[in-house]
C-alpha cells in the first residue's frame, strides 16, 4: 500500500522561560518519533494527556514545523518544500479537531462551512460549490434542509459530521483526526467512528487517528502507535497490540480501558501515578517510575528501539511480558 506520510524521528523542542525561580529549559513535547502512514489505513496515536499527541497532530498538518527529525509528504520532505509545494501538500492533509462546538463557525450556516475550503481555493463557481456541498452532506449522513442552518442547531455528533465532511470537501489523501470523537457520548461514538471508516473505504483516506482511548482505537485502527512523554514506547499492528501488549506502558492503558462496546464494557481503572515532566524527562526509561516491572537498569539507562516479532518496542524486559 503506498506510503502517505513518513515521520523520521520527528522532534518538538519548545523553550520555555522557566518563570519566577525555574532556570529556562526545553520541553520535549515530541522526542524522535518515526512512523509510516498508508493509503487507505488509520494509524492510531495513543497515550495519556500531555504525551504529546496534538504537537505531532500539528506536526503532521504542516502547522508546526518539526525542531528535528523529518516528516516527508507523499515522499516529498516537507522541510525543504517550496512555498507552492507546501500548499498543495496542505489540502493533501486536512484535520478534524476533538472538540467539534470550537472548530465550527457559529455564524455560518452548514452550506457556508463546507463551501468555504472551495471558495478559498477557487474551485468551481457558485452553483458547483452548493453541489459539492450538498453532495457531501448526503455522504456523512446530514439532510439536504440541514444546508441553511447553523452548528449551535446540532447536536455533537452532527457537529462532528460537519467537520468531518469540512475536512474531506478538497478531497484530501490524509485526515488527522485529534480525538475526534472524545467529546461525543459513548452511544454516539459508534456512529461517528462507523462514519469515519465508512469514508475511509469510499475515499481510501489515510487516517493519523489520535486518541487517548484504546477502546475507541481498538475499533478503527490498522496499526497502533503508543506514545508516552513524546517518545514511542511500541508500535505494532492492531492485531498484535490488543492479543499481546509488549510494553508495560500498553498493558496498564489496556487495563484501564473501558470498552465501547457494551458486551465488553468495564469499570476503567486509572493509571497510577505521575508523567514525568517533558521539561525534565529522567535519565533512563521514563516509565520506569510508575512501572510494576522496572528494574535497577530501567532509571539508569534509556532502553534502545528493538523490533520483536514483527512490532517495535523501547523496553529492557519487553521479552518477558
Ligand atoms: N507551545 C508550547 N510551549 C511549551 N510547551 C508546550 C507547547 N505545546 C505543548 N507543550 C507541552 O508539550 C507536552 C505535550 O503536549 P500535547 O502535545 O498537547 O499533549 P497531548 O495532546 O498528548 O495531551 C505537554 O507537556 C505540553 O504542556
Ligand atoms: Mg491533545
Amino acid at each position: 500500500m503506498t506510503v502517505l506520510m513518513q515521520a523520521e524521528a520527528l522532534h518538538r523542542h519548545y523553550p520555555v522561560s522557566g518563570g519566577l525561580f525555574g532556570k529556562p529549559g526545553l520541553v520535549r513535547a515530541i522526542d524522535g518519533v518515526s512512523f509510516v502512514l498508508r493509503q487507505a489505513q488509520t494509524l492510531a496515536i495513543v497515550g495519556e494527556s500531555g504525551c504529546g499527541k496534538s504537537t505531532l497532530a500539528r506536526m503532521a498538518t504542516l502547522m508546526e514545523p518539526p525542531t528535528g527529525g523529518e516528516l516527508l509528504i507523499d515522499g516529498t520532505p516537507t522541510a525543504t518544500a517550496s512555498e507552492a509545494e507546501r500548499r498543495r501538500l496542505r489540502r493533501n492533509v486536512q484535520m478534524v479537531f476533538q472538540n467539534p462546538y470550537g472548530s465550527l463557525n457559529p455564524r455560518k450556516t452548514v452550506g457556508a462551512i463546507l463551501e468555504e475550503p472551495l471558495a478559498l481555493n477557487q474551485r468551481g463557481d457558485r452553483s458547483a460549490r452548493e453541489r459539492a456541498a450538498r453532495a457531501m452532506m448526503e455522504r456523512v449522513g446530514l439532510h439536504q434542509d440541514h444546508y441553511d442552518r447553523t452548528p449551535h442547531m446540532f447536536s455533537g455528533g452532527q457537529r462532528q459530521r460537519i467537520a468531518i465532511a469540512r475536512a474531506l470537501m478538497l478531497n484530501p489523501r490524509i485526515v488527522v483526526a485529534d480525538e475526534p470523537v472524545s467529546a461525543l457520548d459513548v452511544s454516539i461514538q459508534a456512529q461517528v467512528l462507523n462514519l469515519m471508516m465508512d469514508l475511509q473505504d469510499a475515499f481510501r483516506l489515510a487516517f493519523l487517528f489520535i486518541s487517548h482511548d484504546l477502546g475507541v482505537v481498538r475499533h478503527i485502527a490498522h496499526d497502533v502507535l503508543v506514545l508516552y512523554c513524546g517518545r514511542a514506547v511500541e508500535y505494532a499492528s492492531r492485531q498484535d497490540l490488543f492479543a499481546a501488549p509488549c510494553h508495560p506502558y500498553t498493558r496498564v492503558l489496556l487495563a484501564a480501558t473501558p470498552s465501547i462496546d457494551p458486551r465488553h464494557r468495564k469499570q476503567a481503572v486509572a493509571v497510577k501515578g505521575e508523567l514525568p515532566s517533558p521539561l525534565n524527562p529522567p535519565a533512563g526509561c521514563a516509565f520506569a517510575s510508575r512501572c510494576p516491572h522496572a528494574t535497577v537498569r530501567c532509571t539508569a539507562e534509556r532502553p534502545a528501539w528493538r523490533g520483536i516479532g514483527g512490532r517495535g518496542v523501547a523496553c529492557h524486559h519487553a521479552e518477558a511480558m
